[in-house]
């Protein structure tokens, strides 16, 4: 029970208010750990014709940032505009879809606009047809300088900072249409035309999506957005606790901030499910215990979505009946890319919690193997560097992790994270339910002072 929401609905909404798994997060208020990204692209939009481009995982939290940073950014006349990216996408039809959303913006605003966008696109400044405008602009654009006349005028016409978040640009399938856009944003420089694009695209570099073409890149503050720190993470599930006046153990923070590896999406995920916990249970009051955490993991793979899951039940469909204890291991630690032998020493750490007899190294290297089979879920794929494995998608392993914790495991390399405990062997299954590691040194929580600098 939660004593300042007892009523469901009223909790639902301030838990919605609070958390938010499957969509970005829109304020730097609600964007932990993002300051000094948000202070880069404050500082390169000093600078005249200059964009962003925010790249990483999936998952990793590209399109809050460009949400939070869009919303710092634009001016206060109107909302920043937002478009999309898909398969078929060109730049015509983008910058088509931007004038759309510009001038759709304006016209609800019931602003009078004294542009129009040209002889053959004045069609769309009919209030009637704005909601079809794109395609009539977007055939219109035959050439880059047409494109930039109509982001001109759009821009003119929206507001007077005009932002605008281009999310997903790697769907974008075309790579002669990605490249049509760092010309488009050269030439936007040169005729100085104030609009600012903030771009996200899933890539481990942005050669995948921009090409070694030099020029590219002469216009765009680049930001490869890492995972999420361990404060944040921490940061993320205290704010929801505080919000709902529920207090929630250091330990279940760890736990949560260490299962999700670095993910967002995990930490809001369990975050949500325990909060419903503890609403749920009518003796205990405004606090999360074991019950409810160790309900609410089990609540957050049910809802992970099946397409994210499926390789690791693609994985479990082999015929071998030993590979779960495996995959746990490909999962251990905090660095994505780990060798075999790392891997192994998880793996008989695992086994010791599960007082079963591990494989041997050779067996469980064939394991591994199978675990890069596109049939067993391609889960795992090589690492550039020889012997290094790593994630063919990042944002699985926190799928992984949480797995291991449903089934009771404590995944050994998250031990060291307390330096006072690192020597000590994991706990084996019988004797433990879940022993957390105490505080990482250096992380803080509500009630416990900054250290001092000295310490
Ligand atoms: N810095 C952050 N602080 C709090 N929550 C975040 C942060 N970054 C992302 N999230 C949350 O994580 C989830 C995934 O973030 P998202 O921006 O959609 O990732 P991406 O665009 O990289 O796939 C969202 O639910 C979002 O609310
Ligand atoms: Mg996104």
């Amino acid at each position: 029970m939660i004593t300042a929401y007892p009523e469901k609905n009223a909790f639902g909404a301030k838990l919605n208010s609070l958390v938010s798994p499957s969509r970005p997060v829109q304020t730097a208020e609600k964007l932990f750990g993002r300051d000094k990204e948000l202070e880069r692209i404050d500082r390169a939009f000093f600078a005249e014709g200059r964009h962003i481009f925010i790249y990483g995982s999936r998952g990793v939290g590209k399109s809050s940032l460009a949400a939070a940073a869009a919303n710092q950014q634009q001016s206060a006349d109107a909302n920043y505009i937002d478009v999309s990216c898909s398969r078929d996408a060109t730049l015509a039809s983008i910058v088509a879809n931007i004038a759309q959303t510009a001038l759709g913006q304006n016209l609800l605003q019931n602003k009078s606009s004294t542009t129009s966008f040209g002889a053959s696109l004045s069609v769309v400044t009919a209030s009637h047809t704005v909601n079809s405008a794109a395609p009539v602009i977007a055939s219109a654009i035959r050439t880059l300088p047409d494109a930039v006349e109509v982001l001109r005028q759009a821009a003119e016409t929206h507001s007077k900072n005009p932002v605008v978040v281009l999310d997903e640009f790697n769907l974008l399938a075309d790579a002669a249409e990605r490249t049509a856009f760092s010309d488009l944003l050269k030439i936007l420089g040169d005729k100085k035309v104030g609009l600012r694009f903030i771009f996200t695209g899933v890539a481990e570099s942005l050669n995948e999506l921009l090409g070694a073409n030099e020029s590219a890149y002469r216009q765009l503050e680049t930001i490869e957005l890492p995972k999420l720190a361990y404060q944040a993470r921490m940061d993320i599930v205290q704010d929801v606790a505080d919000g709902l006046g529920v207090s929630v153990d250091r330990d279940f923070i760890i736990r949560i901030a260490s299962i999700s590896d670095g993910f967002p999406y995990y930490v809001h995920l369990l975050t949500e499910k325990l909060m419903w916990r503890v609403f749920d249970d009518q003796e205990i009051i405004d606090e999360a215990n074991d019950d409810h955490f160790e309900e609410a993991v089990k609540d957050a793979i049910e809802t992970i979505a099946a397409q994210l899951k499926r390789p690791y039940e693609l994985a479990l469909r082999q015929r071998s009946g030993d590979i779960e204890p495996v995959i746990w291991a490909t999962a251990d630690g905090d660095v994505l890319a780990r060798f075999v032998d790392e891997m192994y020493q998880s793996y008989q750490r695992i086994m010791e919690q599960l007082d079963e007899a591990p494989l041997d190294r050779k067996t469980f290297m064939s394991r591994l193997q199978t675990l890069r089979k596109e049939t067993s879920g391609g889960i795992l794929v090589r690492d550039i560097k020889p012997g290094l494995y790593t994630y063919r998608e990042k944002m699985l392993r926190g799928y992984v992790r949480l797995q291991a914790e449903a089934n009771h495991i404590r995944l050994p390399g998250d031990v060291s994270y307390t330096p006072e405990r690192q020597v000590i062997r994991a706990p084996s299954r019988a004797s433990t339910g879940f022993h957390g590691p105490s505080t990482p040194k250096g992380f803080r929580f509500r009630g416990e002072k900054k250290p001092s600098s000295r310490s």
